[in-house]
């Protein structure tokens, strides 16, 4: 018969859980100082920054919890370089061996963090150009809510412009945040004014514009709303969503003539996966 385990604790058990779990080697132990939740699918969160952390705007850093023990995953950083704090964006998985446990943090909470952050959705990984575009879908904005709250993007380009797809209205509203948050800081509101633009549609739920972001590209609603045709001379791109929309994008980007980029060798578009799902 298979034991219940909860009637006859012996102190081996007592000791495993009252005994306070050691941060693993290469981590900083950070404190959750805030949370919010936007549905039942989608959080995002922020702590505490190590004064030692430095990373380029558009990275990503991997994330764990003491409670999930040894179980960690990839998050782009979503504030920018010059943050005090750091913040996430993050999908709910049920079940999910990391989010299943992280959805529930509250401020006070220590997250555990990996000190070297790395990715290609960064300035450096494109070549100078005049508008610079992001297609994120779903989670998948998250490093561009750090590349659009950093100044460095303004003095690159003249323009940015956030293309956000989701499936559902309720899901599109942390882009709509970021970008009225970032028109109205104190430190990046005057260059964002008039040149930052936020494109978001749905694709599950009526709302202003309905359709994949891939439907809306090819059908010129994109390139109609930003002002001007997708062209490799002066427009750079940024995207990050499942391997799915990864897949499409760079087709369509490619048949438009724009080649990839990365770090070694800067191009005309980036790439990076939307790790947690
Ligand atoms: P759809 O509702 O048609 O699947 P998810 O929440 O699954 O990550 O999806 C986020 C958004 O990305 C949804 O609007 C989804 O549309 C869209 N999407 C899924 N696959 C693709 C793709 N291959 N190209 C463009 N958009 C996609």
């Amino acid at each position: 018969m298979a034991a219940t385990g909860t009637s006859h604790a012996n102190a081996n058990d007592i000791n495993e859980q009252s005994a306070p779990v050691e941060t693993p080697s290469g981590c900083h132990a950070e404190t959750v100082t805030e949370v919010e939740h936007y549905t039942d699918r989608l959080f995002r969160f922020r702590i505490t920054r190590p004064a030692s952390f430095r990373f380029r705007s558009g990275e990503f850093v991997m994330i764990g919890l003491p409670d999930a023990r040894q179980v960690f995953r990839a998050y782009s950083i979503a504030s920018p370089s010059w943050d005090d704090t750091l913040e996430f964006y993050s999908i709910k998985v049920p079940g999910g061996p990391l989010t299943e446990f992280l959805q529930r943090v509250q401020p006070g909470d220590t997250i555990w963090m990996r000190s070297k952050s790395t990715g290609t959705l960064v300035l450096d990984a494109l070549l100078p150009g005049r508008r610079l575009w992001m297609f994120g879908t779903g989670t998948g904005i998250a490093p561009f809510a750090s590349v659009a709250r950093d100044p460095e993007s303004y003095e690159k380009f003249d323009s940015l412009v956030i293309a956000h797809g989701c499936r559902l209205v309720a899901e599109l509203a942390y882009g709509q945040h970021l970008v009225a948050a970032t028109l109205a800081d104190p430190l990046v509101g005057e260059l964002a004014a008039n040149r930052l633009h936020l494109i978001d549609a749905t694709t599950r739920e009526p709302y202003d514009r309905t359709g994949r972001l891939t439907m809306l590209l090819e059908n010129g609603t994109l390139e109609a709303m930003a002002g001007g045709a997708l062209d490799p001379a002066t427009d750079r791109v940024m995207i990050c969503g499942s391997m799915a929309v990864l897949v499409d994008l760079r087709d369509a980007l490619e048949s438009r003539g724009f080649t990839e980029g990365s770090n070694a060798r800067p191009g005309t578009f980036v790439i990076e996966k939307a790790f947690v799902d």
